[in-house]
């Protein structure tokens, strides 16, 4: 999604607002600008593409000031265009305004304002704002009236970044439903969409509510609510190095996340299953067996890979805790008219804690007496903040758009909440638990294995490289893993790949078989190995080229398929978060040989904060 940076202080601005929007390049975009004050004006440079577009620009053109705002946009109401890039600037060059979000009302304000003689220059539903604003501006000369005022009457999700002609030493942000950080610095202060991009300046961070306006000028912030009421708010120390949102010597953000998996699945492990210990620590989250016991239907809601975990989760719950769990996209929850009361426990997962749909999900059903329980990655993230307990993964910062060490760690969080819910409700004895204690204890190492050989998935990248279509198939656990793996390859290689249970094959899509297609296998469950076998051969006969994931010592499946990646042996239920790493690996060096844009992938956004 858009990123926006904004800046007041001593310093030069440009320099620092790009440097910002870099940082912020990962939440993917398509065009960027700056609009900075030189003490009298507001210039603006803003150009369609690459952030380094902008920066040719403002090599060419450059800009003083030590007040201004950026914008990196991610086309929603209007194609991607120099005309419709961030900043824009109201008629007479007043007030200028950095946006993300939607503002749901803005052809009412727009028709509204054209008739009063406005002339509006892009297709954005951004314009509305620096021109309402600019037009309450005019009425009472106060910068800070004229926001709230206007503000009041833009109806969606939206984060702001405002500054003024006439007021050189005020930056305003507004935030509703889009996330939005402050940074305080020593006689500067900032704005940014995420941390990364305040920290080579700064650690304290405060995180805008709901609702809320900023007003900072250089050595000061002060927060209002939505009725003007002054709000102290905490500083957040942001912990974690600007180096865990660097690349560190990796070729992409993806391929350095997808190496810090056993680092992040032991952390995530280790947090919560204390190794001196016959149980699970869930800290602060409350759900003991009383809690439990009141529950009568679970939902596990989220987008994207955040949902494909959820359907570990799904299948974890209802296996190891016989309680049925339903599992919906959040796209589709949040209009279906959930059957939701003071007795559903609704579970969602996100990386960002900032989905749109997901976090609508979050706030129908703690409406409708709901008690939510969020597994999120993102700190102080809205979900995080809204939700009734936060199960954090602690993955740190997670850039390129494709999920791999946020997946890994979710589904970690899975086993660890399944177990806890087993053990409070008696469904697993100490024994059991022990088993899969140690069995979860090993899962770092055996992630670490599947790495180290990653050369396996390199050459078969290439082997399979020019193939047209893809199927991911398994059963069971494997059927779910397939999604994953799919949703990697369609994302970052552009490649057309779908996921079916095995057994659905011949039911249809086995018609589009041919030599041209490659199908990928998963077969890690014992039970059910024979059944997917039967299924690769049904392919093969038909021309299509194969590749099974399966657990070291299976023997069978190397007589049928035509290349085995193996992973370690694990505990069958355990089995989804190391077979999924080779589908990473593969989607990886599949994007490579392509040559796409593997941490930006084409129109996609790394936190969807639109519906
Ligand atoms: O931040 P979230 O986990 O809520 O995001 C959900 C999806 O948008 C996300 O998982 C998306 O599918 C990823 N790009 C997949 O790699």
């Amino acid at each position: 999604m858009c990123g926006i940076v904004g800046y007041i202080g001593n310093n030069q601005a440009p320099s620092i607002l790009i440097d910002g929007l870099s940082k912020l390049e990962y939440r993917g975009y398509d065009s960027a600008g700056v609009a900075v004050h030189d003490g009298e004006n507001i210039n603006i440079l803003k150009t369609k593409g690459r952030l380094s577009n902008l920066v040719k620009l403002v090599i060419e053109n450059p800009l003083t000031g030590t007040l201004g705002i950026g914008h990196t946009r991610w086309a929603t109401h209007g194609v991607p265009s120099d005309v419709n890039a961030h900043p824009h600037i109201s008629n007479d060059n007043m007030i200028a305004v950095v946006h993300n979000g939607i503002i749901e009302n803005y052809v009412d304000i727009k028709n509204e304002l054209a008739a009063e003689g406005c002339v509006f220059l892009s297709d954005t539903d951004t314009e509305v704002i620096a021109h309402l604003i600019d037009k309450y501006y005019k009425e009472c000369l106060d910068f800070e009236d004229a926001v709230f005022k206007a503000v009041n009457r833009f109806e969606g999700a939206y984060a702001i970044g405002i500054i003024c002609k006439d007021c050189p030493d005020k930056l305003i942000a507004v935030r509703k439903g889009s996330p939005l950080v402050i940074g305080k610095g020593n006689g500067e202060n900032y704005i940014a969409s995420d941390i990364p991009a305040l920290l080579n300046y700064t650690r304290e961070v405060y995180f805008l509510e709901e609702d809320e306006v900023a007003v900072l000028t250089k050595d000061s912030v002060a927060i209002y609510d939505k009725n003007r009421n002054r709000v102290e708010r905490e500083i957040y120390h942001v912990t974690w190095d600007i180096e865990a949102a660097e690349k560190s010597g990796y070729a992409h953000f993806m391929l350095k996340e997808i190496n810090e998996q056993p680092k992040i699945v032991r952390e995530t492990i280790l947090n919560r299953v204390p190794e001196n210990g016959d149980g699970i620590d869930l800290e602060n989250i409350k759900l003991d067996r009383k809690d439990l016991e009141n529950i009568d239907r679970i939902y596990m809601v989220a987008c994207g890979t955040a949902y494909y975990a959820g359907l570990i989760g799904k299948h974890l719950i209802e296996k190891i805790c016989r309680i049925p769990v339903i599992s919906e996209v959040a796209s589709e929850f949040r209009y279906s008219d959930p059957i939701i009361d003071d007795r559903t426990l609704l579970i969602v997962v996100s990386q960002s804690g900032e989905t749109a749909d997901t976090l609508e999900a979050l706030r129908i059903s703690k409406k409708n007496g709901a008690r939510v329980l969020a597994i999120v990655n993102a700190v102080g993230s809205s979900i995080a903040r809204e939700a009734d307990d936060v199960f954090y993964i602690l993955a740190g910062p997670e850039i390129a758009v494709a999920s791999t060490k946020a997946y890994s760690a979710q589904v970690a969080a899975m086993y660890i909440l399944a177990c806890h819910i087993a053990l409070e409700l008696g469904k697993m004895t100490k024994d059991e638990f022990k088993e899969i204690k140690e069995q979860l204890y090993m899962l770092p190492s055996k992630i670490e294995l599947i790495l180290q050989k990653q050369d396996v998935e390199k050459k078969l990248a290439e082997k399979y490289m020019n193939v047209k279509n893809v199927f991911f198939i398994g059963r069971g656990l494997d059927y779910l893993v397939s999604k994953e793996g799919s949703l990697k390859l369609k994302e970052i290689a552009y490649l057309h790949s779908e996921a079916y249970a095995a057994g659905e094959l011949k039911h249809g899509p086995i018609a589009m078989i041919d030599e041209n297609t490659l199908v990928v296998a998963i077969v890690t469950q014992e039970e059910l190995i024979e059944k997917t076998i039967s299924n690769i051969k049904e392919v093969k006969a038909r021309g299509a080229k194969t590749m099974a994931v399966a657990m070291k010592g299976n023997t069978k499946i190397a007589e049928v398929a035509d290349d085995v990646i193996y992973i370690p042996r694990t505990m069958g239920i355990l089995a989804p978060i190391l077979a999924n790493i080779p589908d990473q690996l593969f989607a990886y060096y599949m994007a490579l040989n392509l040559g796409t844009d593997i941490d930006k992938p084409r129109n996609l956004a790394k936190s969807v904060t639109v519906e």
